[in-house]
């Protein structure tokens, strides 16, 4: 742990505050809750910030060839931001470097989701294959910051990935909790590989999220999951990237899946702090989509959120199979700022979109694939016009569920209209032949 006094004055500029705003405590304070048991925001001085925070500043950052030495402030993409993130000191950083993901585009995506420009910001490039790198980074971080002996998180795969990494790096201990038998084979993979202690619970997400919260309490280890505030201050940076990316004049949507609601929560109070401190001058539409089988925040939506819906979750995209979201006061809140919308999408529909993307050498894991389906379902029913420019997120690598994306080539799914399926061969060179000569005949 640092220094009381030095981590004091690193975090004197920021504290812990109540969502509404009720409530506050000094950052350098272990909790997630506040005392009347409300979600809590990092709270950074606006005003202050002002003169200081500029596009200028961000601007000047982007460094395009790191040097041998990680300098986090110029080669990651979250710390680039840090004045809006954590102002840690420098060289307490905890960084793969994170961030820095491309756009990509494709005039079969666009045609397909029925607008003219589509934009892809690929999360699954991070360095363990998802957006979680970029919390992780902030949360293991402020975890060192704070002294934590061990951390710990409940994850359907990425975030317990993406934690134990992390904490491999700073050389803290891991626990991470997952639903037994239901997160994909990559995730559990990289659990393993980078020594957390791996407990599978008997149960589903929303049993592992109850069990750690109560672990962490009685244990006092440090809690990773996007409950912690922190997490999310790190998520906001996918936000500030779009935005610099398209050299501050905002897209007119940004479209995502939805699980635990974490980044929801995080790019609605990213595209606030960035139109309250003028880096933009607009903001942008925030459409949260989730899968059919685990859409308790959709559902509640249509009751424009008088219901607080939960649910038993089931989906295909095992990522957002999450019935009773930790961060959905934060996500409500993210719709209201944002003039924000929701929709759901079925299991067909998401590997449907998820082989197209495939398809065109970008590639994502399922979750990922519901915010371009989501995208076509809103340009249908006339919610997004197709003139307006769309950046759809994906959250996670193709690599990271080998499974889901084999099961729907190889004929387990009835509508695989994408279905590329392999084809068994005799080895002889006649054999090869005829079959190369028959798809190419196919082809023309
Ligand atoms: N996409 C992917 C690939 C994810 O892993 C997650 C969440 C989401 C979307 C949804 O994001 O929770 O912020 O709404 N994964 C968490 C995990 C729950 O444990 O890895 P959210």
């Amino acid at each position: 742990m640092l220094h009381e006094k030095t981590l004091n004055e690193a975090l004197a500029t920021i504290s812990l505050r109540s969502i509404d705003e009720q409530e506050s405590y000094p950052a350098g304070q272990i909790r997630y809750l506040s005392d009347s048991g409300l979600l809590l925001d990092v709270a950074h001085d606006l005003d202050a910030l002002r003169s200081t925070v500029t596009r200028e500043l961000f601007d000047q950052r982007v460094r395009h060839a790191p040097g041998p030495k990680i300098d986090p402030v110029t080669d990651s993409g979250v710390w680039r931001y840090r004045e809006l993130i954590l102002p840690a000191p420098v060289n307490s950083i905890v960084s793969r470097p994170e961030g820095n993901t491309p756009l990509y585009e494709h005039p079969c995506m666009s045609e397909w989701v029925g607008v003219n420009s589509l934009y892809l910001k690929h999360e699954g490039e991070n360095p363990t294959g998802s957006f979680k790198d970029r919390g992780m980074t902030v949360g293991v971080t402020q975890a060192v910051l704070m002294g934590a002996q061990a951390v710990a998180c409940a994850s359907t795969g990425n975030t317990s990935a993406s934690m134990a990494a992390y904490a491999a790096r700073a050389g803290i201990p891991a626990f991470v909790f997952i639903p037994a038998g239901k997160i994909a084979a990559g995730k559990l993979a990289q659990a393993l590989a980078y020594g957390a202690h791996t407990l599978q619970v008997n149960g589903d997400f929303d049993d592992a999220m109850r069990l750690v919260q109560q672990v962490c309490e009685q244990l006092g280890i440090y809690l990773l999951n996007s409950l912690n505030p922190f997490r999310l201050e790190g998520q906001k940076s996918i936000v500030f990237e779009i935005l610099q990316g398209f050299d501050w004049n905002p897209p007119d949507w940004i479209v995502l899946p939805g699980g635990n609601l974490g980044n929801t929560a995080a790019f609605g109070k990213a595209l606030h702090e960035a139109h309250t401190l003028g880096l933009i001058d607009h903001l942008p539409r925030l459409a949260t989509i989730q899968a059919e089988g685990a859409s308790p925040f959709y559902q509640s939506y249509l009751t424009q959120f008088a219901e607080h819906k939960s649910m038993k979750a089931n989906t295909v995209a095992t990522a957002i199979s999450i019935g009773n979201p930790v961060s959905y006061e934060r996500a409500i809140r993210a719709l209201k700022w944002t003039n924000g919308v929701s929709i759901s999408v079925t299991d067909e529909e998401i590997m449907n979109a998820k082989a197209l993307i495939d398809s065109t050498g970008i590639g994502c894991e399922p979750a990922s694939a519901a915010s371009v389906a989501g995208a076509r379902k809103l340009v249908d029913n006339g919610t997004i016009s197709p003139d307006e420019t769309v950046v759809g997120i994906l959250t996670g690598n193709l690599l990271k569920d080998p499974t889901a994306t084999v099961d729907y080539h190889t004929g387990k799914w009835p509508n695989a209209k994408l279905a590329n399926q392999p084809v068994r061969v005799e080895p002889t060179l006649a054999a090869v032949q005829t079959e190369i000569e028959r798809r190419l005949s196919k082809a023309h």
